[in-house]
């Protein structure tokens, strides 16, 4: 017989978050129907140069979401399964856009589920309307003045705009 846990069912949504949008907010959003709890966790992708430092990233994530009795905001710099068991979680949240994501992603959930066999990597399409959307070409496009309006909140907007030195659109 299958065994049943009948504790909080936790979820850890991990990412670079740099910075958060509108489609990460939308995951999460829909995640809260799956999970009791969603533990946001920032992380440090070594293969990325962030522009925004890690305690920027938090503050917009914190910023953004409120205050929520289901939502824990934190950060991490080890193995992400490490994070996951001492939150009890029983689950990895992910977002999948287009196919492109499929093998970078397959590839590091196998690979969490050998790090850790209990925890399970769960992916949730990316809603339609950010299915095109990274935050790289969010930056790219903040960069040189384009308009973000309905890809980021506006206070994520406005902190992109400062950082590149872009006055209005
Ligand atoms: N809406 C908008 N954008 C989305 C999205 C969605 N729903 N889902 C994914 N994306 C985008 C992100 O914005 C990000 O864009 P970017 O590449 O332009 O920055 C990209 O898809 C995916 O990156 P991200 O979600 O930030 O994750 P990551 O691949 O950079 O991984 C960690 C970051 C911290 C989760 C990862 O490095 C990690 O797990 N580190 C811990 C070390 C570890 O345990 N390693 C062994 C496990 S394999």
């Amino acid at each position: 017989m299958m065994s049943s846990d009948h504790g909080p069912r936790i979820a850890i949504y991990p990412g670079t978050f740099d910075p958060v949008t509108n489609g990460h907010l939308d995951l999460v959003r829909r995640a809260l129907k799956l999970f009791d709890k969603i533990i946001i966790a920032i992380g440090i992708n070594p293969a990325k140069k962030s522009l925004f430092s890690l305690e920027e990233r938090l503050e917009m994530v914190h910023e953004t979401i409120g205050m929520n009795g289901r939502i824990e905001i934190t950060s991490f710099d080890g193995l992400l399964v490490d994070l996951a068991a001492r939150y009890g979680a029983c689950a990895i949240l992910r977002g999948l856009r287009a196919v492109s994501d499929f093998d970078y992603e397959l590839q590091r959930a196998l690979m969490n589920r050998k790090l850790d066999k209990r925890i399970e990597t769960v992916f949730l399409m990316t809603g339609f309307r950010w299915i095109y959307i990274s935050s790289s070409i969010v930056k790219e496009a903040a960069r040189f003045g384009g308009n973000l309006e309905g890809l980021v909140p506006p206070l994520v907007e406005e902190r992109l705009k400062k950082a590149f030195g872009v006055t209005g659109s």
